[in-house]
């Protein structure tokens, strides 16, 4: 019911000028499986019921469920996802990992092709996809990055990054960011800064340091043209454009931990995300980026730049992150994206820091398997032909656009930021004191959204911020969908929390 008394509101509150338009919500993309909601399926698989049971009794507790009554997914096409009753537009794509659209043709023809021809031999056979994907994966890479070793996830490319950065420096320790995430292995779990994914053990922070995080928004300095945003925090400052203050507090801090921490003159590197992904679509201030990276080959050190969600076009403007921190970093780590669902990730550096891994034997089974790697070439192609990287500037810029007129109508939005389609929107109990909103207030919004066909993530150290980062294929019209529904259940939520402030 609510559902179709959205898909019929006028968005003009939100489209700006030329928005007067009533949602349609019939697809523009030039995908072909196009994601206009849709009647789901027939499905013929275990029961709710069954599942929840299967999933209580067999697998570990830990594995955790979004929403009050999870979701059982069963389809996916574009981005829309499809349970037994409804389909639902999805602006999270798999953990920002679904880049080109779920079940998109050509990945899905590239992957079935190699499945028909070969499977699995390992690297101590050549086979022709690795060795193409190789190719073609490092000619989106600039300088000297141009040896790979693939791997199967973001753990374990950042688990390399980790060794190869110490092998090759002589140097043990290691610079992260608070409020990073850079993988839950028992390595990188001492990169990753929130207390949430931390088990208690000794050695996980062996000579990691985890650096005061930039965050022009919840951090103690911050301004008003701190952040490479279409979208600036409503923060106060008397800075110029493109003279932050706030990078220079922020930028002593980091050179505290060089005063204090490391043996003189020595670090193995530093790992930044371009933009932290779990932590809330965080964006630094403008210029931190390039003058750490400085700081720490000054070091001696190696900067290392986790890709796993800002890369493959998905910023916009750039089709890596670290572009738009204008470095070209020493180490790239990715995932997630590169295989658009598909168990793949890489590590790419130069030659020169490449060699080190000779030192010993290194293998792994999986990295650079045929069935990855005809799907690694499938998704690169993709986002050239389907333009995705300009279509998550074009769609993402006005997205955020339409999020900062709600940010300036509702109380309970204290932010937007980010870039393309990789955005956040921090909500908040107290505008101008920017405290958090607590869990079961942004529940009551997030589950809200999810009833009405959106499917948001949910990050940050205090997980209320939502993350907005679907298949780049997404278009405008979806735009204005998830704005409007934002903008009513922000305004739902709002109008109860005044019912009961005068209770
Ligand atoms: C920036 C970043 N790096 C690394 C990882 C770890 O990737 P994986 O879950 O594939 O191990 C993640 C996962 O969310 C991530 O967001």
């Amino acid at each position: 019911m609510l559902l179709m008394t959205l898909r019929t509101l006028s968005v003009r509150a939100l489209s700006g000028p030329a928005g007067n338009r009533t949602l349609t919500t019939q697809p523009i993309t030039q995908h072909p499986e196009s994601h206009k909601p849709q009647d789901p399926p027939a499905y013929n698989g275990q029961s709710y019921e069954e599942v929840v049971k299967l999933r209580k009794q067999y697998l570990t507790p830990n594995v955790t469920s979004y929403y009050k009554k999870p979701l059982l997914i069963h389809k996916g096409s574009g981005a829309q996802l499809f349970d037994q009753e409804k389909s639902y537009l999805d602006m999270f794509g798999g953990i920002v990992t679904v880049s080109v659209g779920h079940c998109h043709p050509k990945v899905n023809a590239a992957l079935e092709e190699q499945l028909r021809t070969l499977w699995h031999t390992t690297n101590i056979y050549m086979h022709p996809k690795l060795h193409e994907y190789a190719e073609k994966l490092v000619a989106k890479l600039p300088g000297e990055l141009k040896n790979v070793y693939f791997v199967n996830s973001g753990s374990e490319a950042n688990d390399l990054a980790m060794m190869i950065a110490r092998l090759y420096t002589g140097n043990q320790d290691i610079i992260s960011f608070r409020n990073a995430y850079h993988g839950a292995s028992p390595y990188t779990m001492g990169l990753t800064a929130h207390s949430t994914w931390r088990y208690p053990l000794a050695g996980v922070n062996n000579g990691i340091h985890h650096a005061m995080n930039p965050d022009p928004y919840t951090g103690i300095w911050g301004g008003k043209h701190c952040r490479d945003s279409p979208v600036q925090t409503t923060r106060s400052c008397d800075c110029q454009e493109g003279q932050c203050k706030a990078t220079d507090m922020y930028y002593e801090q980091l050179e505290q931990i060089f005063k204090y921490s490391l043996p003189r003159g020595k670090v193995a590197g530093m790992f930044a995300e371009s933009i932290q992904g779990v932590g809330g679509s965080v964006q630094y201030t403008k210029g931190y980026i390039k003058r750490a990276a400085e700081l720490v080959r000054a070091n001696g050190g190696l900067f290392i730049a986790d890709e796993v969600q800002s890369g493959f076009g998905r910023t916009g403007e750039h089709y890596w992150g670290f572009e738009g921190h204008d470095i070209v970093p020493d180490i790239v780590t990715m995932a997630k994206g590169i295989g658009n669902g598909f168990p793949l990730g890489a590590v790419v550096t130069s030659r020169k820091v490449a060699e080190v891994l000779s030192q010993a034997l290194h293998f792994n089974t999986f990295g650079g398997n045929p069935l990855a790697c005809a799907v690694g070439i499938a998704v690169l192609d993709v986002i050239d032909e389907e333009e995705l990287q300009k279509n998550s500037l074009e769609v993402g810029t006005y997205f955020l656009k339409g999020l900062e007129r709600l940010r300036d109508k509702h109380d309970v939005i204290g932010d937007v930021r980010g870039k393309g389609l990789m955005i956040g929107v921090e909500l908040v109990a107290d505008k101008e004191t920017r405290q958090h909103l607590s869990a079961p207030h942004f529940v009551d919004i997030w589950e809200m959204c999810k009833d009405m066909g959106v499917l948001f993530g949910r990050g940050g150290l205090n997980a209320n911020v939502l993350r907005v980062k679907p298949p780049m294929c997404i278009n405008r019209t979806d735009a204005d969908y998830a704005l409007a529904v934002i903008d009513y259940c922000c305004d739902q939520y709002m109008k109860k929390r005044k019912r009961g402030s005068r209770r």
